[in-house]
């Protein structure tokens, strides 16, 4: 489970990820942000399809690709947040929100 530092948090912001409006604050990352939405999976692997979800949070394991505002394979663990961001899973064949 993902949790906030309530001091650290920054000003809230209204993001949408995959059609949903969620909030986070300023100084998340994007990856951050899918998680305390509480999504368990961004993308799916090109070969197997299996479900893949941020894990490094420092741009190593390259897990947490999603489309962020029409650009696809975006790294969501090292791009903050900013009001009226788009984000997108890069999950094949399904909503990233049905697999919760
Ligand atoms: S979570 Fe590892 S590169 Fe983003």
């Amino acid at each position: 489970m993902l949790k906030r530092l309530e001091d650290l948090a920054g000003e809230a912001v209204r993001i949408r990820i995959d059609g949903q409006t969620v909030e986070a604050r300023l100084g998340d990352s994007v990856a951050a942000a899918l998680l305390l939405s509480g999504l368990t999976a961004t993308r799916t692997t090109v070969v197997s399809g299996a479900l893949r979800a941020p894990y490094c949070m420092m741009g190593v394991c390259f897990e947490c690709l999603v489309t962020i505002d029409g650009v696809a394979n975006r790294q969501a663990c090292m791009i903050d947040v900013k009001e009226g961001m788009s984000v997108q899973t890069q999950i094949e064949g399904q909503s990233g929100r049905a697999i919760r």
